[in-house]
């Protein structure tokens, strides 16, 4: 199996040679509706990408090389776009953005403006979102090992819901609440043996992972019992499932949701209560690549509805609040990366053939996931238009390792030289936020582009930054 679910495609072979060679032998005007942020197009004169009203040459020479540019349009309408899709008032359904996938403090802003709540899972997410001002009502926190402080700060915030992920975790949030006179609202997470990936799910009796507790097992009923038994200082609220992630198909969540009613009705057969909010978690799918298809987000609002109420009809439950944590979805879209291309290097290939390598001003510090998952990406040369014959190219970074790749395969016209630009798409989600200063380079900035102003959401590192906590 994959590493990770947000793998390449499984139903797609990546052997010898990546992609085939496009039909046409100029590179693409074309910016592919769906993987590039809603306002990026070309300037059909110069050839360059416009995002949000600014020419990409211009973000560079103002803001550096290289950037995240986000389109502030493009990620305003998806997050109305989700709060709409779940906007029945016959399933009342809370939508949590889920922080892990990009935040930073104005960014937060913007969620709350447009509606939705926010998911975090570190001192420092909840720390950033206070800091935008989002009351803590409006928080979720997450995560697998929080520790007692994270667990205080959470207290004191007043957050919404603490989704609790072991049995240390349950005595510890009993006593610290006990201790800061509160009584959180508490979701049990549960793992429900179903994974999903793109099109394929797995489900098994078997979890052997490291979130949330085991329905097989017996352990999310043992949970359960141990919260009901901390009742004084613990409110249990309802249950939580999350299934993975960059998924298309709504099989995965079927599964998921028909075992997780399930157990919403042994808990109301046992306890006598019907828990009021089921929180279905994060992960529909984008288009990284042509060949992504992932599903319209008001479609799979209603299929997830429909499944929800279909299986509470069955065991009798009138249906639960819903709330799922979309973080990929809203702002993986919004983005491309700008880099500036340094060298030009052709490699022969077994049999003849030539790679060429095109080395860039940034790689696995601002983009881990292909060296982490295989992850794919479409790339484009986004300075000036090309009508050079297209060439089989690897985008690779600068960092001292050979697994520092952008874009493992893709096709690109032969006269890219250094100075260029690429754009690569959809790196808004988990690209900034996993950034890492490898090789001690700073990282880049994230300026979000609107009505051709451009505004610096987290400005770029320099190099005295990296000695922000140096001793030396
Ligand atoms: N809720 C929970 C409990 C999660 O663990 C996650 C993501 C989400 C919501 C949001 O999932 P999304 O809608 O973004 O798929 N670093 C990986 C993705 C890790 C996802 C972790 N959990 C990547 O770059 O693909």
């Amino acid at each position: 199996m994959r590493a990770h679910p947000a793998g390449p495609r499984s139903n797609v072979s990546h052997a010898a040679g990546g992609p085939q060679q496009p039909d046409t032998t100029e590179h693409s005007l074309e910016l592919e509706a769906g993987i590039w942020p809603q306002t990026a197009h070309r300037n059909l004169e110069s050839g360059a990408i416009v995002i949000g009203g600014c020419d990409v040459r211009d973000l560079v020479t103002e803001f550096g090389s290289p950037i995240f540019a986000m389109d502030e349009v493009d990620v305003r309408a998806r997050m109305t776009g989700y709060r709409e899709a779940f906007d029945d008032p016959a399933v009342p359904t809370l939508v949590y953005y889920a922080a892990k996938a990009f935040l930073s403090t104005e960014f937060a802003r913007w969620v709350t403006q447009e509606g939705l709540r926010i998911d975090v899972c570190t001192a420092g997410e909840l720390a950033c979102a206070l800091r935008a001002g989002v009351p803590g009502s409006n928080l979720l926190m997450h995560g697998n090992n929080k520790s007692e402080f994270e667990l205080s700060l959470a207290l004191e915030a007043g957050v919404g819901y603490i989704v609790v992920d072991s049995y240390e975790e349950i005595a510890r949030l009993g006593f610290l609440a006990e201790r800061a006179g509160a009584r959180p609202k508490v979701l049990i997470r549960v793992t429900l043996g179903v994974e999903a990936h793109t099109h394929e799910f797995i489900a098994t009796a078997h979890e052997d992972q490291k979130f949330g507790f085991s329905l097989a097992s017996g352990a999310a009923t043992e949970a359960i019992e141990r919260v009901l038994a901390l009742s004084a200082n613990l409110e249990l609220a309802g249950l939580h499932s999350h299934i993975g992630s960059q998924i298309f198909a709504s099989s995965g969540f079927e599964v998921a949701a028909s075992r997780i009613v399930g157990l919403l009705a042994d808990v109301r057969d046992q306890h006598g209560i019907e828990l009021p909010l089921l929180n279905l978690g994060g992960g529909l799918g984008i288009k990284y690549v042509h060949e992504d298809e992932p599903p319209n987000v008001a479609e799979m609002a209603e299929v997830l509805r429909g499944i929800v109420t279909a299986q509470c009809d069955r065991f009798g439950l009138s249906v639960p609040e819903l709330a799922f944590e979309p973080g990929r979805a809203i702002v993986g879209p919004s983005t491309m990366t700008v880099y500036t291309v340094g060298t030009v290097k052709p490699v022969a290939l077994d049999g003849g053939t030539v790679r060429t390598y095109i080395s860039v001003d940034g790689g696995m510090s601002d983009n881990i996931r292909t060296a982490l998952y295989d992850a794919e990406y479409t790339v484009t040369l986004a300075s000036r238009h090309s009508a050079a014959p297209l060439t089989l190219c690897r985008v690779v970074g600068r960092h001292c390792e050979s697994g520092d790749i952008v874009v493992n395969d893709c096709w690109l016209p032969d006269d890219i030289t250094a100075g260029d630009l690429l754009a690569v798409a959809a790196t808004g989600a988990y690209n900034r936020s996993m950034a890492s200063n490898y090789n001690l380079v700073p990282r880049p900035p994230v300026v979000a582009v609107r009505d051709e102003q451009a505004s610096v959401l987290i400005r770029r590192e320099t190099i005295e930054d990296l000695f922000a906590t140096d001793q030396g």
